[in-house]
């Protein structure tokens, strides 16, 4: 018996179309995954079974084999366990396939319990999902939100029997689709008030007023000056005085750091980020890079401010390595195992004494 349950996975920044596929065959018992799957991946097989037996459904001892199409790009993370368990369902007959089977996307983690645990990368998912025409995406709850700020409808859900009851159409059993309202992309997003306010300086009128233009321009800007002047007091309230973000900027901010597992309760992003790594930081991580190609600093900063303090102490090979995403807005991280592209364009901020 076969199924095939629509789910997405993650290349760098990009989501991309991932078709999981079960057969259940008589044989020895055993539950194999193919298709490239990483560690995550493959643990699946534990959680989904626990899942099963602890949500009430039966597991029979079969030969269960999962194959997530398409087989050459590698599988990360662990939000292929809810489209996993619903092609298990529906290949043993305890779920009836249905529009569903083809209108909707599955992604979302389950504990052992039947409960979905957020994943990362919601947003960029449910953007991918939305450019294939698919109807709607079903994910764990908390990641509702942010991906309804695609404009796709969003069902949140907290375990696999919300989503099963409603896939079954179970009398009362409705899982609410997220919807939020921005208006047109332009429109800006409501922001709350930063915490630490650019009106605490006193004085320094010509810092204020560089900073003043380097927000209003989105110019880069360097602070010299003795120490106790008042450099990092500045520069960190730097974020209370930038322009708003536009929604198409909210959801780029908001699907990078989704990327890291960051939440916005709201959906979108409100305000632009700030970050201030240390000056120990390594390459890697102003740059982007690891085994996975992840976003650096410069990535998470992108759309608000990335702030060097103490610039002269940063590593050299750092500092050169942040000319390339200066110029152009973007940076290209390739490691052995692939090759991905984040958008960095941000205020740099530097503070040194002279
Ligand atoms: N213009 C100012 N208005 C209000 N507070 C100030 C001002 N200048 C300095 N301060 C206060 O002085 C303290 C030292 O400032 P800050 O740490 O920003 O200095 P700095 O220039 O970064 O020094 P360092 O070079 O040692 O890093 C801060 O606690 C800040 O609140
Ligand atoms: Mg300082």
């Amino acid at each position: 018996m076969l199924s095939r349950v629509h789910s997405l996975g993650l290349r760098g920044a990009e989501g991309y179309p991932v078709l999981v596929e079960l057969d259940l065959a008589n044989g020895l018992p055993g539950f194999t995954t193919v298709g490239l799957p990483d560690g995550a991946v493959r643990e699946a097989r534990q959680r989904v079974s626990a899942a099963l037996r602890n949500s009430g459904f039966g597991f029979p001892a079969r030969k269960v084999t999962v194959n997530l199409a398409p087989a050459q790009a590698r599988k990360q993370g662990s939000h292929y366990d809810l489209p996993i368990a619903l092609a298990f369902l529906c290949a043993c007959g305890q779920l009836g396939e249905g529009e569903w089977t083809r209108r909707f996307c599955f992604v979302g983690e389950l504990g052992f319990d039947g409960g979905l645990r957020p994943v990362r990368g919601a947003l960029a998912m449910a953007l991918r999902a939305q450019e294939q025409g698919f109807s709607g995406i079903v994910l764990p709850r908390e990641n509702a939100a942010e991906a309804a700020a695609t404009g796709l409808p969003a069902y949140g859900a907290a375990s696999l029997r919300e989503v099963t009851d409603f896939l079954a159409g179970a009398p009362n059993a409705t899982l609410s689709a997220s919807s939020v309202q921005f208006g047109a992309p332009s429109a800006a997003v409501a922001r709350p008030e930063a915490a630490l306010d650019f009106s605490d300086v006193r004085g320094q009128r010509l810092a204020k007023r560089a900073l003043e233009l380097a927000a209003a321009g989105g110019h880069h800007v360097l602070l010299v000056g003795p120490p106790g002047s008042g450099k990092s007091m500045l520069a960190r309230r730097l974020p209370s005085i930038l322009p708003p973000l536009s929604r198409s900027e909210a959801i780029e901010v908001t699907r990078i750091h989704s990327l890291r597992g960051a939440r916005t309760p709201s959906g979108l992003a409100a305000l632009r980020p700030f970050r201030s790594p240390h000056h120990s930081a390594s390459q890697a991580a102003l740059i982007g890079g690891g085994p996975q190609a992840e976003p650096g600093e410069i990535s998470l900063a992108h759309g608000g401010v990335l702030f060097l303090d103490e610039l002269a102490e940063f590593n050299r090979a750092a500092l050169e390595a942040l000319r390339q995403p200066l110029e152009e807005g973007r940076v290209v991280v390739a490691r052995a195992r692939q090759t991905v592209e984040y958008p960095a364009r941000f205020c740099l901020v530097g503070a040194t004494n002279p």
